[in-house]
């Protein structure tokens, strides 16, 4: 427990976490992260995303391998020299560390650099804060907000007591203090988590009313930044913030849409996902979600032209699984893919996209330009009234036993020798096949 500095003067330290601030982000590469494969840069990127979601302004990052944490700074000496240097360098006055540092780390490293220094709960804590938009993610937000200040009033309590000299003596004014903050935040969380029931009960009450309107609901869900502000507005022609901001939605959204089949049908917009959601955050980020077990639809919007789609993909179902929407037999809810952004991809991969392996029924569109949204609503369409579609797949000739299964179960109306993505032989084939059948293929 050596090494600990205290007693900093908060006069030294200078910037704040406020629109514009000049922010260098550091990200502390552990090098034994489970969960999301996303490369260094990726995950950068996306810290350079959640940043500039609350309009920081990131003038420099990198990141820095951590090979031994050290515990009273998390970085290695060079690397805290290497922060301040990049600080003096940029002008940053904010630093965001993308990972989590103890209440100690963080004082030490604002001591040792002379500015604010942020982690990443801390970061996402504040974006929340920002965007939250009900009632419900107002109270999930301030609850993980006081859960977050509590732990670390905690570390400042057993700090305060080391630095009056360690006597072991209790009482002194300080400790009271943080005995009295620590007894408000307890009755704030206590009260926060009854209004929270209240507003459930209330939130159960509209979706029963809901139910009994007799239009089905369509829920979008998706990765931050995959696009779902934009198709939601390219779907209902409102204009909801569409922003290259992360969490622009933290709340679902409503919007009763036209489509074809169904006349009218309601369509919801929810929160981003992120990757690595501090513990402390979930319950608030999946508050903001539960919206989507009451769905009828579930559009899953996927950025195809990002990396990492594939991985991403595997975030959001293990949270629809846990949410129990996905079961061990197969989804309780339809879900269809929204492969966006397909207007990023180069043209020779879009005009096989079907070639790609999916194991759920797509359309690949761009909500940007339009492109494709229509056959996206049709296939919706045909979800909701499980009426049989006419449908264009290229199948690989390795995947022997899907072709045959097409022909058994689905009506083929056409079918031609092509090549796949990596020039493999493939076969088209235009078939026809109900919602169901649709399912099963995609699961076989
Ligand atoms: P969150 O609210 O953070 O969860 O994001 P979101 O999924 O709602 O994404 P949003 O619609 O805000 O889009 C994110 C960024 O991607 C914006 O800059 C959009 O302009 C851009 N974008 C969305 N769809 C497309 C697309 O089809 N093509 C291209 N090139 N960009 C797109």
């Amino acid at each position: 427990m050596s090494g600990f500095e205290f007693g900093r003067n908060p006069e030294d330290v200078k910037g704040e976490v406020a629109r514009g601030a000049l922010t260098l982000v550091v990200l502390p590469d552990l090098r034994k992260r489970g969960g999301l494969g996303l490369d260094l840069e990726a995950r950068l990127e996306e810290a350079e995303g959640l940043a500039l979601a609350i309009g920081l302004n990131v003038v420099d990052s990198f990141a820095l391998p951590i090979r031994a944490v050290r515990p009273a700074t998390l970085f290695g000496e060079g690397q805290v020299d290497k922060i301040a240097v990049a600080c003096e360098q940029s002008g940053a006055d904010l630093v965001v560390v993308d990972g989590a540092l103890s209440a100690i780390q963080q004082r030490n490293l604002e001591t040792r650099l002379g500015r604010k220094v942020i982690d990443r709960t801390g970061l996402i804590l504040e974006i929340f804060g920002e965007r939250a938009a009900t009632a419900e993610g107002r109270l999930q937000v301030e609850l993980a907000h006081l859960d977050y200040q509590a732990g670390r009033l905690v570390r400042s309590w057993t700090h305060l007591e080391r630095q009056r000299g360690g006597f072991g003596f209790l009482g002194g004014p300080g400790e009271t203090q943080i005995e009295a903050d620590r007894r408000l935040i307890r009755d704030r969380m206590a009260r926060i988590r009854r209004e929270l029931e209240h507003v459930r009960r209330t939130r159960g009450l509209h979706r029963e009313r809901r139910a009994k309107a007799p239009w089905p609901v369509i829920a979008l869900v998706g990765y931050t930044n995959a696009g779902k502000s934009t198709l939601f507005n390219r779907l209902t022609g409102a204009s909801v913030m569409a922003q290259d901001l992360l969490f622009a939605t933290l709340d679902p959204t409503m919007r009763a849409i036209r489509l074809p089949a169904v006349d009218k049908a309601i369509l919801s917009d929810t929160v981003g996902f992120i990757s690595d959601l501090p513990t402390q955050l979930v319950a608030a980020f999946r508050a903001t979600l539960e919206e989507v077990t009451a769905a009828d639809v579930i559009v899953h919007v996927r950025d195809i032209a990002n990396p990492a789609t594939d991985d991403q993909k595997r975030e959001v179902e293990a949270i629809l699984t846990d949410l129990g929407v996905i079961g061990e037999e197969g989804s309780h809810v339809p879900i269809i893919e929204a492969w966006n952004k397909i207007d990023l991809l180069p043209s020779n991969e879009r005009d096989l996209r079907d070639a790609r392996v999916s194991d759920r029924p797509f359309a690949a569109i761009s909500a940007a330009t339009g492109e494709g949204v229509e056959t996206l609503v049709e296939r919706l369409g045909i979800l909701l009234t499980g009426e049989a579609q006419t449908l264009d797949l290229t199948v690989p000739m390795t995947e022997g036993q899907k072709l045959a299964w097409l022909h058994a179960h689905g009506e083929v109306l056409s079918e031609h020798a092509v090549q796949d993505m990596q020039g493999s032989p493939a076969s088209r084939i235009r078939v026809r096949l109900t919602p169901r059948e649709l399912g099963r293929f995609y699961s076989l």
